[in-house]
């Protein structure tokens, strides 16, 4: 049986350990990647989010060349680890590129220009609703996947290597295969820091008497500030 949301949401990890090979067909993984784009939401529905996938030799020449890139910039005492980390990449089955379009962000800007300044955001937040959906989609099917962001380093060889549309910019890697080890421990910041739940109750605009019948009471979060004022007899 299908996993339930929430479970596979949990269950979605960080997995550096990750082998060439896949429980499911390439086929599966390109559906999995055609779904997240039709159905993810985006603003205005712009669809401005594009993505590679990158199998085999072809994922082999991302991680070798993302390798390349790093051993010209990063101290050579240091270079071990990162060679190390790379190595964990290139391991992987295969990678996921995001990119988001530039060329649609700002047909949206000059369609609407009141929301001119939200659209870059926007997309990012798109974007990153995409890779969530793809993450937990490949963990349900037994991949395992993390992210990275060796943007902008990269951008010019992979949109040169695998000749991408100059307005695509690229946004976040995702390395994946079979998990070959758990994932680490994690920790987690107290819900209470982080969570606040506004239950229905009587709310009072100022100087008013709420409605007797709880059913006409509203939520105090659709309530503007001077509707705050709350009796909590009622
Ligand atoms: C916006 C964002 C950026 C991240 N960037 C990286 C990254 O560059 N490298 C990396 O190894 N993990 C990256 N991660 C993964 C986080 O470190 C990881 O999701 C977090 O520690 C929680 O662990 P989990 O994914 O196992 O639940 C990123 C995650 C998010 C949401």
């Amino acid at each position: 049986m299908a996993k339930d949301f929430l479970t596979a949401i949990r269950e979605r990890r960080s997995l550096y350990a990750i082998s060439k090979e896949s429980p499911i067909p390439d086929q599966r993984i390109k559906e999995i990647i055609e779904e997240a784009l039709k159905h993810t939401p985006s603003a205005f529905n712009s669809q401005s989010t594009r993505l590679v996938l990158l199998l085999g030799e072809q994922h082999n020449k991302l991680w070798d060349l993302t390798t390349q890139i790093l051993k010209s910039i990063v101290p050579e005492d240091r270079f071990e680890s990162t060679r190390q980390r790379m190595e964990g990449f290139r391991s992987g089955y295969g990678t996921i590129l995001f990119f988001e379009d530039q060329s649609v962000i700002e047909e949206f800007q000059q369609k609407f220009p009141t929301y001119q300044e939200n659209f870059p955001i926007w997309s990012h937040h798109t974007n990153a609703m995409h890779q969530l959906v793809i993450w937990t989609a490949l963990e349900t099917e037994g991949l395992g996947a993390n992210l990275q962001h060796y943007n902008p380093l990269i951008d010019e060889r992979v949109k040169a290597e695998w000749k991408l549309p100059e307005t695509w910019n690229l946004l976040a890697q995702m390395p994946f295969g079979k998990p070959t080890a758990p994932a680490g421990e994690k920790q987690f910041a107290p819900l209470g820091e982080r969570f606040k739940s506004f239950d229905w109750q009587a709310i009072t605009p100022v100087g008013d008497t709420p409605p007797k019948d709880k059913r006409l009471r509203r939520p105090c979060l659709t309530r503007t500030s001077a509707f705050t004022k709350v009796d909590a007899k009622l």
